[in-house]
């Protein structure tokens, strides 16, 4: 059934362990999460940005859902709105069936511009208003998604124009989180430690400079009863670059999140893990692979089906490292 996410995730904090959440565009990879969750008894958290529900529509993202959960009825799934950038986008998200809002307040409506605490605060605690009067969950986000490695956090998907705060800046302050969940109820909040979007995160394995997983650690001691949620938390591993770049793509080397940072950040309240990115790659290797051996081939299930495939085996990977496997 479609659950809220408070419910998934204070299952995972009474039992210590995280979840993942996958973003979704099409049918495929909502397939490809269920199987996986099926293999693994897992719980689901399904999410779509602003972009996918423009490029799916609503009313077909809807019905894929309402597929997925009349599929495997046994499965505790929350669909999710990742990053709402406003009160508007979260209340359509939950005339749409979405059981899990994000109002992502650190930016302004633009997406772009590092918002005021204040302004954060009133479009976060407005929404948790309106979603849990309808039975939705909210996570809010304090602090700027950005990699302190380059010292610019600018990202390649836009998601981020905060070159000109410096690194302390960027990082969530415990304080403060403490303040912001008391003054908005939010039921989860994602934390800024110096991950980014998409794959080029790090230039090397990060060290503990760049990946500030201690600062989570100050954040948990401060809210130990609330659920954590790491963005930007693709690992980008190796294999999947080879794949991609083996069958004529050309991805430049790159590091993600490493899985055992993440499993890190688990003993310390971390409970939503956001995967996107390793889904990307699977998929996109996956389509390379059978179109550069086989040519010929024109039926786009002979390249959908191992896609599928691909993003099963990275979602089961995810879902046992963070130690969802077992719990649906
Ligand atoms: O927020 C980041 C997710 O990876 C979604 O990306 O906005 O390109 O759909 P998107
Ligand atoms: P990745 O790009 O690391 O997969 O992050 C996804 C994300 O944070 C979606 O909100
Ligand atoms: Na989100
Ligand atoms: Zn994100």
């Amino acid at each position: 059934a479609l659950v809220p996410l408070r419910v998934v995730l204070d299952h995972a904090a009474e039992n210590d362990y995280g979840v993942a959440a996958f973003n979704v565009n099409n049918m495929e990879q909502i397939q490809a999460i269920m199987e996986a969750a099926e293999a693994t008894d897992s719980p689901v958290i399904i999410q779509a940005s602003r972009g996918a529900r423009a490029y799916s529509q609503d009313a077909y993202l809807r019905h894929l859902m309402l597929a997925a959960v009349e599929l495997y009825p046994h499965i505790p799934t929350v669909m999710h709105q990742d990053h709402g950038n406003s009160p508007d986008t979260c209340l359509s998200a939950i005339e749409n069936g979405f059981t899990s809002v994000m109002m992502d307040g650190s930016l302004e409506a633009d997406g772009k511009t590092p918002a005021s605490y204040e302004y954060n605060v009133k479009v976060t605690a407005e929404v948790v208003k309106m979603a849990h009067a309808r039975g939705v969950s909210v996570e809010g986000e304090l602090g700027c998604l950005g990699s302190l490695e380059s010292g610019e956090g600018e990202q390649e998907d836009g998601h981020g124009a905060v070159g000109q705060l410096t690194h302390d800046q960027l990082l969530t302050d415990p304080d403060e989180a403490e303040r912001f969940v008391a003054e908005t109820g939010c039921d989860a909040l994602a934390v800024a430690i110096g991950t980014s979007h998409g794959a080029y995160k790090f230039t090397k394995k990060p060290t503990g400079e760049v990946l500030a997983m201690d600062r989570i650690e100050a954040i948990h001691a401060k809210l130990p009863n609330t659920h954590l949620v790491m963005h930007g938390s693709s690992s980008v591993p190796q294999d999947l670059q080879d794949i991609i770049n083996q069958y004529g793509g050309s991805m430049k080397q790159t590091y993600g999140v490493p899985v055992e940072e993440i499993q890190r950040g688990i003993k310390s309240g971390v409970r939503k893990i956001n995967v996107d990115t390793d889904c990307r790659m699977a998929i996109t290797g996956a389509i390379r692979k059978v179109l550069s051996e086989s040519p010929e081939k024109f039926d786009p299930r002979d390249y959908l089906k191992p896609a599928r495939a691909a993003m099963k085996d990275v979602c089961i990977a995810r879902m046992t490292a963070f130690g969802q496997a077992g719990n649906g």
